[in-house]
């Protein structure tokens, strides 16, 4: 038995396509930062009396995630040479499915807590290649503060790992996010990138630009230029949702508060001079990405943007760990 935690990312630089399915290579690198304060808890339990592998999320069976939670034990199992069933009973402190990457945070924490419960000691890049079968974006996860992810070339995707490019302490920035439905999306991010891939005339043009996103973001996170980052944020992010529009139907994760929200975030920063923009992922939540000293104004007006219905706001920290056994709810 072991018991791991993990934070959600948010893409700074996105990905939206794979160059495998099966493996769950991404088609494009990308990058992220990693939160403090929203977490995924995660126990794994390997019992002999087990005849299939069990889950439970935030106290409730899961039926519908346990196939994906099973081929990534699978996938544990294989290297311990072991056949052994599992309990996994983990929880969120912010709601899942819905845009807020608990899946990056889930699938990191259960490769850390399945292979310490097999007694397998794996080091981070080989836990951030098992994460990403579960969930492209956890493979982010395992490293805390800027993490780069590489879509590699090899077939067998042992070189599609993240890796960590500066801690939280070298760029103290802060993430406000305003919720704006807590209702799980319609269509997921692996059929909706997918879909994309298959109908959107921009997908082309997507991947085409993205090592220049790449290179624009890792410049700024060089010299520590807000500005520059935050063009290139919002620029990844915009065009990963125009891709989205022109798929075929058309994937549209945005509400009315979106909208809002991002109207709200441009108007801090091009008529206050505020240091914040805007990031949105798979779903109708805004995170706005700011320096620590503006959080809360920026907290406060996403707070009175109609239809926002929770501000959170967190630190950037860092990757998965074990935790000790008091340490869990
Ligand atoms: O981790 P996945 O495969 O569910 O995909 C995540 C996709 C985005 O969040 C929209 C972009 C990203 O790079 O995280």
């Amino acid at each position: 038995m072991a018991r791991a935690q993990a934070q959600p990312n948010i893409a700074l630089v996105k990905y939206w396509g794979k160059r495998d399915s099966a493996l769950n290579l991404p088609a494009s690198g990308s990058l992220s930062i990693t939160l403090d304060s929203l977490w995924t808890r995660t126990c794994v339990v390997f019992d002999p009396t087990l005849t299939r592998d069990e889950l439970l999320l935030d106290g409730a069976e899961h039926p519908a995630a346990l196939a994906r939670v099973s081929g990534c034990l699978d996938l544990l199992r294989e290297r311990a040479g072991s056949t052994v069933q599992a309990r996994v009973d983990t929880h969120n402190n912010f709601p899942t499915g819905a845009g807020l990457a608990s899946s990056a945070s889930g699938f990191a924490a259960l490769v850390l807590a399945g292979s310490a419960a097999l007694g397998l000691t794996l080091d981070q890049r080989a836990l951030s290649v098992l994460a990403r079968r579960g969930s492209g974006s956890a493979a982010r996860s395992i490293f805390g503060g800027f993490v780069g992810m590489a879509a590699g070339t090899r077939a067998d995707g042992e070189d599609a790992f993240a890796t960590p490019l500066l801690d939280a302490a070298q760029w103290p920035l802060c993430v406000v996010v305003a919720v704006t439905s807590t209702r799980a999306k319609a269509v997921g991010s692996g059929a909706g990138m997918e879909l994309s891939r298959r109908t959107s005339p921009f997908h082309a043009a997507w991947l085409a630009g993205a090592d220049a996103d790449l290179a624009s973001a890792r410049h700024a996170l060089q010299h520590r230029d807000f500005a520059e980052l935050a063009a290139a944020s919002e620029h990844s992010c915009l065009k990963m949702h125009a891709v989205m529009l022109a798929s075929r139907p058309a994937l549209m994760y945005w509400n009315g508060a979106t909208v809002e929200c991002v109207h709200a975030i441009r108007a801090l920063r091009e008529r206050d001079g505020v240091p914040v923009f805007f990031t949105i992922d798979a779903g109708p939540q805004v995170k706005a990405v700011c320096l620590p000293t503006a959080a809360p104004r920026i907290a406060a007006v996403l707070g009175t943007v109609p239809g926002v219905e929770q501000v959170l706001t967190s630190a950037l920290g860092a990757g998965a760990r074990l935790l000790p056994d008091a340490e869990v709810d």
